[in-house]
């Protein structure tokens, strides 16, 4: 089935593809696209349009957020490989992972981390952010859990929300990385959450569904602050090519429609040592340094490292 006509079949269920263009599905099928003629009027397109569809190599902020519209498109995982990848390079300094989906919080599960502290009890006044620090010995860096299993935070009002981000802006500092995982969609609550990054990761995967809300997701966030960094992560994507013509479709409908397109920060292999890694609650790179999608994501933390500037906090 080629991703157009998926794109037909599409759910009423998918909550921001009202937003997509129709432009979103590829202009060609993922047969036709694969041959040599293809991919040359692809190029061709995209450099017409001003995209390079190689991985972006920029320093990014100390504080990097990883969104998407769709759910189960990796944030976590790709969130948690992240940060750990960050800590094995000392050139990011310490490193700390937020989990920020505040009504499906997963982090602490993936990583088989049990906290006594979490973030409902900096919500609740009980403790600042700082102390509810856990460390994760066995992956380098340290955690602020959220309230997993209870949905208890997901409807948190601004106010809440402001004692959040300001327990965060004063931890940020004393972290050369804070990587902050949103929970899916493109509410206020995660575009005010997003806002708190200098550099917001936005992960689609190949599916239509995935690619039509990242768009919602980036056109959204593009009218709240038109000048912010961006970057798109392709993941569970078959091969590298494949990463690249999926984030060539979703940066065309970008160009068309918005003006500019994200342009790309990484591609992220599908591979089965993630779904194993996330079975046995374990990080990734502490079991499977050398597969597929942990060499992505060695790459990825590889193009967003630099040197801070001064003053480079949550916005
Ligand atoms: N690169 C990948 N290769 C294979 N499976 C993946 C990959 N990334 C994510 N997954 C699978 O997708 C599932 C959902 O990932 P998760 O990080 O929980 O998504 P999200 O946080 O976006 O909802 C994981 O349980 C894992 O099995
Ligand atoms: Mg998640």
């Amino acid at each position: 089935m080629t991703l157009r006509s998926s794109a037909r079949l599409r759910p009423a269920g998918a909550r921001l593809a009202k937003n997509a263009p129709q432009e979103i599905a590829p202009q060609q099928s993922a047969r036709t696209a694969s041959s040599p003629a293809a991919k040359a009027s692809t190029a061709q397109q995209l450099a017409a349009l001003g995209i390079d569809t190689r991985p972006l190599h920029r320093p990014a902020a100390r504080v990097i957020a990883i969104a998407s519209g769709k759910g189960g498109v990796g944030k976590t995982f790709l969130s948690a490989t992240l940060a750990q990848a960050m800590a094995r390079n000392e050139r990011h300094g310490r490193v700390l992972l937020v989990d920020l989906d505040l009504g499906l919080a997963n982090v602490d599960v993936q990583l088989g981390l049990s906290p006594e502290r979490d973030l409902g009890q900096v919500l609740a006044g009980r403790i600042t952010a700082a102390e509810a620090v856990t460390t994760l010995a066995e992956a380098g860096f340290h955690v602020l859990a959220g309230r997993s299993g209870s949905g208890a935070l997901a409807a948190l009002a601004q106010a809440e929300l402001s004692h959040l981000l300001d327990g965060l802006a004063a931890l940020a500092p004393t972290y050369g990385r804070v990587v902050l995982d949103l929970g899916a969609g493109a509410d206020r609550t995660v575009r005010r959450l997003a806002g708190a990054a200098g550099t917001v990761l936005v992960v689609t995967t190949d599916e239509p569904t995935a690619l039509t809300d990242a768009y919602a997701f980036i056109k959204l966030s593009q009218a709240d602050a038109p000048g912010a960094d961006r970057r798109i992560i392709v993941n569970m994507a078959a091969s590298l090519a494949e990463g690249q013509r999926t984030y060539a479709t979703l940066a065309r409908a970008c160009a068309r429609v918005l003006g500019a397109a994200p342009p790309l920060a990484g591609i992220g292999r599908r591979d089965a040592q993630v779904r194993d890694a996330i079975r046995a609650q374990r990080p990734l790179l502490s079991g499977h340094p050398n597969c597929d999608a942990g060499r992505d994501i060695e790459a990825l933390a590889a193009t967003l490292a630099a040197p801070m500037l001064p003053g480079e906090l949550l916005a």
